[in-house]
């Protein structure tokens, strides 16, 4: 029960699985016929039926001078294409060669996005601590919230700091406010002419780049086929790129591509994304578990749980299948999680004697970013202790007599899998992540729902409008459209906001 992959080694032994099981899952995805869907993917067709489009985030790794079609064109040149327009910025900002309006040497990357235009690169930018030059520091902007750009800004100055406004769409609203902002804020230091040297944009949509401001040569393009939460691999990069230079980039995509042809090629048992995928539908069909916790125990991973919820519940958070019906199963589990060894501290407890059962995966390496072995020795020890004392618990005879003997009680049972590599390298990290990719895109296949569209996201975008325009005029007009909660609160806030609305 240990698949080996890449650098990764799987161990799912502490699993509750026994060898039916996992034949009958082996089945189940024969019988969905899931290597023909990974290479339907593969083809460039439009997997992502309700929107009409491809899949192409593998074509983002594609080795340079491989093929990659969509819609019977090879986009692998044009990928290559934005990757060495990226690779020059990234070198001429790390050799000082390109610089802000007043001359001076770029020193702070802060990355305007939100979703996959944020976790992403966030993520890899925090887990490839150990790569980074200590001349660049990058921040990430996300929240709407004012407090999280001006906490942000905080020590910056304009005339070191270049921008990078990250939106697929260019139409996201608290990416484009925060980025008015961001704008004013440079402009109130420098000048109008300066936004030509502080601002580039990453997006499928020039149009809306021109009408922000931001002249197209200063764009990094992705396309329509590159899903918000598969695109690190994409211009979505570049402030990691920035960070770690093009050749630690270019390894990390190297790992994905990795885990690529590994999810291609293994079949059933030696196909690590697709163990993964059974697993986690097992958990949730058999042992009726509705969340399922990430552990890294790693610092520089503890940003990984937030990407993945995003990975993994924004795709396989669904509940209508292919053909407009409703699934009559569970689909995803909630994802959540925290490094450890901090979750010990923390939330552990109910792993281990709480009612509800909770699959975790846990995520270990063998050496530390940071030079000290022996803290390194007690992090990892700790990941395998907590794995066995879930797994087989302690019973009554192994305890004392005492008072609080039934409490000091451990059922066991409790399911994990422990992912390892020697390092968290930025191949490792790559191939970690493409891992995570496609056992979404293998649940997705045998529930049968599409993991590439997002209408979940949909109705709360547009009620945000709604409501907003009801602020203008809220006093003056009734408002029957709102609910009344709604309307209650509604009134509560605008008594006591911040008076400063224009
Ligand atoms: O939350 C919905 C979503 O569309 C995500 O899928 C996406 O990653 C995020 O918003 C940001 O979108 P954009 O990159 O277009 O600003």
């Amino acid at each position: 029960m240990t698949i080996r992959a890449g650098d990764l080694r799987i161990d799912y032994s502490k699993q509750m699985i026994d060898e039916g099981g996992i034949a009958r899952l082996l089945d189940l995805a024969d019988a969905r016929d899931v290597t023909s869907a990974f290479a339907r993917m593969g083809k460039g067709e439009r997997i992502n039926f309700t929107e009409g489009r491809a899949v192409g985030h593998m074509a983002l790794r594609t080795p340079r001078g491989e093929h990659f079609l969509i819609d019977g064109v090879d986009v692998v040149p044009a990928v290559w294409s934005v990757l060495d327009q990226m690779a020059n910025l990234a070198q001429a900002i790390r050799l000082g060669e390109f610089v802000g309006s007043t001359g001076q040497q770029i020193r702070h990357v802060v990355n305007i996005g939100i979703g996959g235009s944020d976790l992403g690169p966030a993520m890899v930018y925090e887990a490839l601590r150990g790569n980074r030059s200590p001349d660049i520091s990058c921040r990430f902007v996300s929240n709407v919230d004012p407090a999280d750009l001006e906490a942000n800004l905080a020590g910056l100055n304009p005339a070191e700091t270049l921008f990078i406004v990250a939106s697929k769409t260019f139409t996201t609203v608290e990416t484009l406010a925060n980025a008015r902002a961001a704008r004013e804020w440079l402009v109130s230091q420098l000048d109008e002419a300066a936004v030509e040297n502080h601002f580039v944009a990453l997006s499928t949509n020039a149009e809306a780049v021109r009408e922000f401001g931001i002249d197209t040569k200063n764009m990094f393009a992705f396309w329509d086929w590159v899903g918000g939460r598969f695109s690190v691999p994409s211009a979505i990069g570049l402030s990691v790129m920035i960070a770690v230079g093009p050749e630690v980039f270019f390894e990390f995509l190297g790992g994905m591509h990795m885990m690529d042809i590994h999810a291609f090629q293994a079949s059933g048992r030696a196909n690590a994304p697709l163990m993964l995928a059974l697993i986690n539908i097992w958990n949730t069909a058999a042992l009726k578990t509705s969340s399922r916790a990430v552990i890294p125990y790693s610092f520089d991973l503890r940003r990984f749980p937030a990407y993945l919820q995003q990975l993994v519940m924004e795709s396989n958070g669904k509940s209508t299948r292919s053909d407009g019906t409703r699934v009559p199963y569970a689909t995803s589990p909630v994802i959540w999680g925290e490094p450890g060894t901090n979750g010990q501290h923390a939330f552990m407890q109910l792993l281990h004697q709480g009612t509800d059962v909770v699959p975790i995966d846990f995520i270990g390496f063998a050496r530390s970013s940071a030079d000290d072995a022996s803290r390194n020795e007690l992090l990892f020890t700790n990941l395998l202790a907590q794995s066995r004392a879930l797994a087989f618990g302690r019973n009554i005879d192994e305890i004392p007599n005492s008072p609080a003997r039934s409490h000091r009680v451990f059922e066991g049972n409790r399911p994990s899998t422990t992912i390892v590599a020697p390092e968290l390298s930025a191949a490792v990290l790559g191939q970690l992540i493409a891992l995570y990719e496609h056992s979404t895109f293998f649940e997705g296949v045998i529930w049968d729902i599409n993991s590439f569209d997002q209408w979940g996201v949909e109705l709360g975008k547009e009620l945000a409008l709604t409501i907003g325009s009801t602020l203008a005029d809220f006093s003056t007009h009734d408002h029957p459209e709102l609910d009344s909660s709604t309307h209650t609160l509604l009134s509560w806030f605008i008594e006591h906001r911040q008076n400063n609305i224009q």
